[in-house]
């Protein structure tokens, strides 16, 4: 704490808070989880080293352009280099876990038709083994958003049912190398998004859109988004039915899915936004969890997509049925949900995937949150508790992880070094953030961990380098990190009061 009174430029920054009374470790379980995240892609580069082969976001970056600034993860954080001293990082940091996702297209070059790459094998095993070493717990997240470009090409992907089996391949493969000291899995992050993102926005690989935009792919959006996460849902199923049946029992972890979470609010008091925020959690949250849990999509969704709603047989829907230990929540932002049923709407996306909703992060002119570098995300504290409480009731209090949750700040040209150090809103939003989820869990939530996105600046998808979210900054010259204020405070956090887990 002292750091924030010194550090405070006397701009009315609430660091200067002893008197506010922040939140702190003691206000959490013991043995709570308090980790930080990144994923393969975003920092490990080396894209063609030790026998890795190209994967989707490396052939979309190549031949389109993927993100804003013109730039991609060929290189990264250079993590894969720099693993070492990322984990050393980590420890002095205090960190009791360390999220991270392993590249497919490391594992298996060739996707399903070929070799194990060995080298890959050693790479995570070297991280899994220095993690434990160091006393944090590894935290896998199996896919996070790239896959062997070869599935792409033999049959596309996530449109097809192929890959449920590959991607269980994949898993099998992860189960066996690493499950002897890996005890949290999760299978695939955020699938919701990038079925959004992918198949209806064409803003991720491969690139398919509803609209005809840029140089980005028409394709059916009234489908395939559905198709894709249909896929994406039972590949899961799968896998966690394989890692239940054949590893649990002896590796003793335990297996997870990972949404990307908002929390839909309406945007006026009238019925019909009331109405459209609720079908907004079902087309999202619902979409994403019923499945896994109750074996089946929500009925709302089944009454509005009628046909194109995939369904699963009698024998999936078994798998399928608690086929989750926890619950994974990407949470950063509330955002407002107007109706676009009965009203009409300006938004030209396909609204059916949405629940036929618009969502904006104003209302009448003021945002419903302090505004940060990533469009849609707005700082909103609130919309922690309220998400966890609303999983709390949907869910019979399953238990969860905030698996993300994190600030960005624009990377601008000519800024200063220093500014981007002293990162004093980066802390206020963790702090207030975490203030909303203690009172969730002193309410009853059974919530078992906390991951910051991210433990250091990295490649943010289509933003590219331009959205930075890390408690260290990471030089794009000459690849140091340096702690940010937020990494000095989190260490600090953790440590409070000595209190050692
Ligand atoms: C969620 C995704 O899992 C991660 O890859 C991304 O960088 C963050 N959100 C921030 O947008």
């Amino acid at each position: 704490l002292v750091i924030f009174t010194f550090l405070d430029a006397g701009n009315g920054s609430r660091f200067n808070q002893e008197a506010e009374d922040p939140i702190k470790r003691s206000d959490f379980p013991p043995g709570f989880l308090f980790g930080a995240a990144t994923s393969a892609y975003q920092v490990e580069g080396a894209y063609l080293e030790d026998g890795k082969s190209l994967n989707n976001w490396d052939e979309f970056c190549h031949s389109k352009g993927c993100a804003e600034d013109g730039e991609n993860g060929d290189i990264a954080d250079d993590h894969y280099h720099l693993f070492m001293q990322d984990i050393e990082m980590m420890h002095s940091l205090g960190l009791k876990a360390y999220r991270f996702s392993i590249s497919w297209s490391r594992i298996l070059p060739s996707g399903r038709f070929g070799e194990v790459n060995p080298l890959g094998i050693r790479f995570y095993n070297n991280i899994v083994d220095n993690l434990i070493h160091k006393g944090i717990e590894p935290f896998v997240t199996i896919h996070h958003n790239d896959l062997p470009q070869e599935l792409e090409e033999k049959y596309g992907a996530w449109l097809d049912p192929q890959m449920q089996d590959d991607f269980v391949h994949f898993a099998e493969i992860c189960f066996k190398s690493f499950g002897d000291r890996v005890k949290y899995w999760v299978t695939i992050n955020e699938p919701n998004l990038v079925s959004e993102m992918a198949y209806e926005r064409g803003d991720y690989p491969p690139n398919r859109c509803s609209q005809p935009f840029g140089n980005c792919i028409a394709g059916n959006s009234d489908v395939e988004p559905l198709f894709a996460m249909h896929n994406m849902l039972l590949a899961h199923g799968k896998a966690a039915k394989l890692y239940h049946d054949k590893f649990q029992l002896t590796q003793g972890g335990l297996i997870g899915l990972v949404a990307h979470c908002f929390m839909y609010e309406p945007l006026t008091d009238s019925y019909l936004d009331q109405k459209a925020a609720e079908r907004a959690m079902l087309f999202n949250i619902g979409w994403s969890f019923d499945p896994p849990i109750f074996g089946d999509y929500p009925q709302v969704m089944r009454e509005y997509h009628g046909n194109n709603l995939p369904t699963f047989s009698a024998d999936e829907k078994e798998f399928m049925k608690n086929s989750i230990d926890f619950i994974g929540i990407n949470h950063y932002s509330a955002i407002y949900t107007k109706d676009c049923m009965n009203s009409s709407c300006t938004e030209t996306a396909n609204r059916a995937i949405k629940g036929f909703v618009e969502i904006t992060g104003e209302r009448n002119g003021v945002p419903i949150g302090d505004p940060t570098s990533m469009p849609r995300f707005f700082v909103v504290p609130r919309g922690m508790e309220e998400i966890v409480n609303y999983f709390k009731t949907r869910y019979n209090n399953t238990p969860m992880f905030i698996t993300e949750n994190g600030y960005s700040s624009p990377h601008v040209q000519d800024v200063k070094v220093e500014e981007i150090l002293n990162d004093f809103k980066r802390i206020e939003f963790h702090q207030t953030y975490l203030a909303s989820l203690a009172e969730a869990i002193r309410n009853g939530a059974d919530v078992r961990g906390y991951f910051i996105w991210s433990l250091m600046d990295n490649y943010e998808w289509a933003q590219g380098y331009n959205n930075r979210f890390g408690l260290h900054y990471v030089d794009r010259e000459t690849f140091d990190r340096v702690p940010k204020l937020s990494g000095r405070w989190y260490q600090e956090f953790l440590k409070e009061n000595g209190h050692v887990d």
